[in-house]
This record gives C-alpha cells, sequence and structure tokens, in this order.
C-alpha cells in the first residue's frame, strides 16, 4: 500500500500513501484531512466526484492512482431518506458499489463508513462486528446494502461502522442544541434512544492506525461510554455553560418520520481482537470539540 517513505520527527521512516477522499466536505471528510494531510498525500473529492456516476468514478480512480480510497460521502439525512428512497440508495449503496467496482479494477483496498444504525436496536447489550444486522428505514437499509456490495465486490476493504457523529464541519445534534440553547428557555429531547457519540477527529484518526495495521474486516469504531439523547444534551449545555430546562420525551412524543433503533451501542470487538486501543471517552471528546475546536473553526457550517 506503501507509495514512498519519509523521515519523520522522531527519526523513523513512514510511508507516504496517496488516497483518494469521497465526501471531504462532510464532517468526518473534513477532519480526516485535518488529520492526515500532513502526513499523507489526500486527494479530496466532494460533490464534484458524484459517486453514483461509475464511470466517472474509475476514470478519476485510474487518474489519481491512490494506494486506497476512502469513502466518507454518504445520503446521510435519516428522515428525508424515507420520503427520496432512490437518492438514498444511489448515494448509500450504488456509491458503494462503484467506488468497490474502481477499487477492484486497480487492485486497491476500499475503506467504506457505515452506521450504528444497520442494528436493529431490539438488543440491550452493546453489538458486535459478529451480530446480524437488521436495519430499519431507508436510510439504514440502504446503507447496510452498500455494505453487502463492497463485501460482495472486494476481499481488500476496511468497512467502519460509526454512530452519532459530531464534528466541526457538519450539521450534527451537539451544533443543534448549542444553536438551540442561544434561542430558548427549555427544550424536549429524545430520552429512549441510545448511542455512543463520537467526535469524528477521534474517528479519523483510528481510521488511519486500521489503514495502516492493513487487516481487512468489518469494524465497530465509536467514542467509549454511551448516554441517551436527552443525558448527552444535558451534558452539551453543562459543558457549553447554557442555562436551559432540558425535558425528557419518548421517541413516539418527538414523532420523527423514520424509525430509530432504541438501543444501537456497538462493542468494538475487531478493535480489541486486533490489539488496538480503544477510543476515549465521548464526553473528554466532547469538552474539546465545544471548548477548543469549536471555537478555532474558520469554516462554515454545510
Ligand atoms: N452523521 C452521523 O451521525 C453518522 C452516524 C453513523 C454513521 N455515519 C456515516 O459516517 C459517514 C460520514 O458521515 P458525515 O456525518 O461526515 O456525513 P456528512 O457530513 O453528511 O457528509 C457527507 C458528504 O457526502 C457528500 N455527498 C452526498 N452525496 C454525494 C455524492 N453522490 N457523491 C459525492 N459526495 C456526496 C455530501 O454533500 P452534500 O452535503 O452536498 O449532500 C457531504 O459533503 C457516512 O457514511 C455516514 O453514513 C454518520
Amino acid at each position: 500500500m506503501a507509495k514512498f517513505s519519509c523521515v519523520g520527527e522522531s527519526g523513523y521512516y513512514y510511508y507516504v500513501m496517496r488516497i483518494l477522499l469521497t465526501g471531504s466536505e462532510g464532517q468526518l471528510g473534513y477532519d480526516f484531512q485535518y488529520v492526515c494531510g500532513s502526513r499523507h498525500e489526500v486527494v479530496a473529492h466532494d460533490i464534484d466526484l458524484d459517486i453514483t456516476d461509475g464511470k466517472r468514478v474509475l476514470e478519476r480512480a485510474k487518474e489519481v492512482r491512490p494506494d486506497i480510497i476512502v469513502n466518507a460521502a454518504a445520503y446521510t439525512d435519516v428522515d428525508g431518506a424515507e420520503s427520496n428512497e432512490i437518492l438514498a440508495y444511489r448515494v448509500n449503496a450504488l456509491g458503494a458499489y462503484n467506488l468497490a467496482s474502481a477499487c477492484l479494477e486497480l487492485d486497491i483496498p476500499l475503506l467504506h463508513i457505515s452506521t450504528d444504525f444497520v442494528f436493529s436496536g431490539e438488543s440491550d447489550v452493546p453489538y458486535t462486528e459478529f451480530d446480524s444486522p437488521a436495519p430499519r428505514g431507508v436510510y439504514a437499509k440502504s446503507k447496510y446494502a452498500g455494505e453487502c456490495f463492497v463485501r460482495m465486490l472486494l476481499r481488500k476493504h476496511f468497512i467502519v461502522r460509526t454512530s452519532w457523529l459530531f464534528g466541526v464541519a457538519g450539521k450534527n445534534f451537539v451544533r443543534t442544541m448549542l444553536k438551540a440553547g442561544n434561542n430558548n428557555k427549555e427544550i424536549n429531547v429524545v430520552n429512549d434512544q441510545r448511542g455512543s457519540p463520537t467526535y469524528s477527529r477521534d474517528l479519523a484518526l483510528k481510521l488511519f492506525e486500521i489503514i495502516e495495521k492493513g487487516i481487512f474486516g468489518t469494524y465497530h469504531v465509536s467514542n467509549t461510554g454511551s448516554c441517551t439523547w436527552f443525558e448527552f444534551a444535558k451534558q452539551i449545555f453543562e459543558i457549553a455553560g447554557v442555562d436551559i430546562i432540558v425535558n425528557p420525551i419518548t421517541t413516539d412524543e418527538f414523532k420523527s418520520p423514520a424509525p430509530r433503533p432504541a438501543f444501537s451501542v456497538m462493542r468494538g470487538l475487531s478493535l480489541e481482537m486486533w490489539g488496538f486501543k480503544p477510543l476515549r471517552h465521548y464526553r473528554d471528546a466532547l469538552c474539546d470539540f465545544i471548548l477548543r475546536d469549536l471555537p478555532s473553526y474558520k469554516g462554515s457550517e454545510k
């Protein structure tokens, strides 16, 4: 996978890869470049390389000749997918198919990102990579279809499932709460869905370790710890010093178009098995996000 080697500050050699990144302007795409831009060569594309266009994807891959493709592009509007089924499948399933096909032709690996929503949410113990997915809702099913295409087409794959992402460059729950905190005295938040909030910068760092170790397969990668959206909102306001009343409500009361798993906490059994260090607790990541990284972020929210 290595293209050429450099001497790092420590005096050790390390390999520089050329990485073709899709979805570069999303929250993970942005942090992926932030984390690895100085160490590896990243050729970044967002919607300018439409992953639903298989011919163009292959052409671009042949031009760039990357050592690996990292797919952070997705249709991520969980509720919107319910009324945009074809678009969700085109981006999340056909897009993955096109990228896996290009990788197969170039004989390079694909790192593809998926979601905790592939699980039904009926368990009360964290899902491992060896539990069977049972996605509910169009977004979840389209993401699972993407995983299936990647597994079917390409042996050299890393499929990384993550959860409840927040990052400086995107729309996410943390930013929504911080905005709501500016304009409201009271807010209702769902308290019967449990998951693991994950900082996209921490995820990006772990993606690197996974790529560099080079063991193909499926990985669950989230910050450790879990909470409900209500508990998460309370922590966000506490860290940001916002005085607001947060009321717990049920999923039924919130009435969103897409079904969501009640419990989507994942265990990173592959990380454990192959000897990776677990990610830090989501609360530590949240503090860094709110107090350090968000205030210094110069870009705009997408
Ligand atoms: N966000 C979460 O809470 C969460 C949770 C679990 C897993 N994930 C997965 O994590 C990955 C990264 O998520 P994210 O939150 O970083 O997503 P994001 O912020 O929505 O970024 C996705 C990017 O892909 C672009 N895109 C959409 N359609 C495309 C196409 N046809 N061709 C090329 N680019 C396209 C989007 O552009 P536009 O904005 O212009 O559409 C956007 O810049 C995704 O695979 C997602 O399913 C996310």
